[in-house]
């Protein structure tokens, strides 16, 4: 008989009481929503955001509850300031998680005449390839550089359902650094696997955050998205916290090298 013996008991698969996270990106959206959830479940937090002012004001919410929050100004398209960073953070104990968060819009996709192929603007590009690719990558390098001496650690991107597929409302630069995220993830798990890092994608469908200057916020997005999206509405950003705590906690254990869609079943289609 297969034995459960050795399963922790319900509550502590989803405990993080001792366990020390950093999110990149922490000051909107999904990152703010991850790093509560992080917080809630007992980690202490280092928030982190190259908008200084926004992270400042957030973390001085937070710890009006939260007694363990940190916050650290880390733009992540400067691979040199991340790994100075990651340096400060692990000196000042171990890290068990990062989720690699931080990522920007590359605008409008195909269905507007700025999103078509010739209107694709290079330096833009660069840009969103530098934040949201380069970024990730970078994040991921120095997080296992401190992990690999421990034999342990989590590692989690935010992706996008834009890096699985065709996307036709998010600009060729989004697509294009959400899908080779999504291999770097699997590359990385399997690189990382003998050193028990786990590394796995969250990949949102549309969330109302502040990206792209909060479109998704917008009555007309709802309203676009009530077709769009098989259970008919955008997300909030609160419904990526229970898939974000269980990519963090002991609840899954055995995961790794996977891009889990949380999208109202728009990937499904
Ligand atoms: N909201 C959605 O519908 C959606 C869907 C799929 C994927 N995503 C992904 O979720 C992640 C979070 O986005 P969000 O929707 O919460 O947007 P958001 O704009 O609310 O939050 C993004 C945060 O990242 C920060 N940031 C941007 N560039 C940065 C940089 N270079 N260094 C550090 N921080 C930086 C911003 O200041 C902001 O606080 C992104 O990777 C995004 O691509 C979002």
């Amino acid at each position: 008989m297969h034995s459960t013996a050795t399963m922790a008991s319900l509550p502590s698969l989803f405990d993080l009481t001792g366990q020390r996270a950093l999110v990149t990106g922490a000051a909107s959206g999904l990152g703010l929503a991850i790093a509560e959830a992080l917080l809630e479940a007992g980690a202490e937090v280092v928030l982190s955001d190259s908008d200084a002012p926004a992270l400042d004001a957030e973390v001085q919410r937070l710890r009006k509850t939260y007694t363990k929050v940190q916050q650290r100004v880390i733009d992540v398209s400067d691979g040199a300031e991340v790994d100075r960073h990651l340096d400060v953070i692990a000196a000042e104990g171990p890290i068990d998680c990062v989720f690699a968060n931080a990522g920007m819009s590359a605008g409008r996709g195909f269905l507007a005449e700025q999103g078509r192929l010739e209107n694709v603007d290079p330096a833009a590009w660069e840009k969103v390839l530098q934040v949201n690719l380069t970024g990730v990558l970078t994040t991921l390098r120095a997080a296992s550089r401190h992990m690999k001496p421990r034999g342990q650690g989590r590692i989690i991107v935010t992706s996008s359902i834009a890096g699985l597929r065709s996307e036709a409302h998010s600009g060729y630069a989004y697509v294009a650094s959400k899908a080779a995220v999504n291999n770097v993830v699997r590359q990385a798990a399997i690189e990382l696997a003998p050193f028990n890092i786990l590394v796995n994608a969250i990949a949102p469908g549309p969330f109302a955050t502040g990206i792209n200057g909060g479109r998704l916020r917008l009555p007309e997005s709802a309203e676009r998205m009530r077709t769009y999206i098989p259970l008919g509405r955008i997300a909030q950003p609160h419904e990526i916290q229970g898939l974000a705590l269980l990519l963090a906690s002991p609840a899954s254990s055995y995961m790794t090298g996977a891009i889990i869609p949380i999208d109202g079943g728009a990937s499904a289609r």
